[in-house]
């Protein structure tokens, strides 16, 4: 039987356990892609799973992992073929769905984005799901009609994750963006980041 690596969380009599194990082929869930994994990220939320601080994970054993980044092994959905460079983010991996830890995952190919030319899987998880939240947040701010000539932009927990990247998307399209951290020792990197103040 094929096996592939991956980190798997376990149900103990207290708590879960996680261990960099071997993982069957067969025990995959069902979907109709399969990826070779290339890079995934740390996501605030994987770091909840592997050390069981919070209930993240609602199956086992379950891989922990929320996005990935790689290349697809093997499909028959129709988007989708042999060769192509993916990315998947949430759609519940690492939650109630097998995760991006492993060398392996199979997910619906509806789930999945392609990656486009001229960036690798490892830039792709560098930006990760907490940069796509923010892309996401900033799309949704323009379909509510925000320009901007609107005005000002503040972005609260600017040195995280998702609020360093809304500061380089922002900046990016030409908003005057204001940062709010509670560290002001990373003010020079968020005005590297394109924040005014
Ligand atoms: N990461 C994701 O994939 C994702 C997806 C969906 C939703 N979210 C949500 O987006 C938010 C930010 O997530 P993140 O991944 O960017 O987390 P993060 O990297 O931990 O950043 C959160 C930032 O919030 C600020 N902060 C923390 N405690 C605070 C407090 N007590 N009062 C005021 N500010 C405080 C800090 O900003 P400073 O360092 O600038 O002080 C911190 O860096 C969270 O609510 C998260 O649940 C994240």
């Amino acid at each position: 039987m094929a096996t592939f690596k991956a980190i798997r969380i376990d149900k103990a009599d207290k708590g879960t356990t996680a261990a960099l194990t071997q993982f069957d082929d067969a025990e995959l869930m069902d979907g109709d892609v399969t990826v070779r994994v290339e890079w995934s990220t740390l996501n605030y939320k994987d770091g909840l799973a592997l050390t069981g601080k919070a209930p993240v994970v609602r199956r086992f054993p379950m891989i922990a992992g929320i996005d990935f980044a790689g290349t697809v092994e093997q499909s028959s959905h129709p988007a989708w073929k042999a060769g192509d460079k993916v990315v998947c983010n949430g759609w519940g991996m690492g939650e109630t769905h097998l995760g991006a830890y492993a060398e392996k995952a199979r997910v619906k190919g509806d789930w999945l984005v392609r990656l486009p030319d001229g960036i690798s899987a490892r830039d792709a998880m560098a930006v990760g799901t907490a940069g796509y939240t923010a892309m996401l947040s900033v799309l949704a701010l323009e379909k509510h009609g925000l320009t901007p000539k609107s005005g000002p932009v503040v972005v609260t927990g600017a040195a995280g994750g998702v609020g360093s990247v809304a500061i380089a998307v922002l900046s990016k399209l030409g908003y005057h963006v204001i940062a709010s951290t509670g560290r002001m020792s990373e003010a020079d990197y968020l005005k590297g980041l394109g924040a005014t103040r």
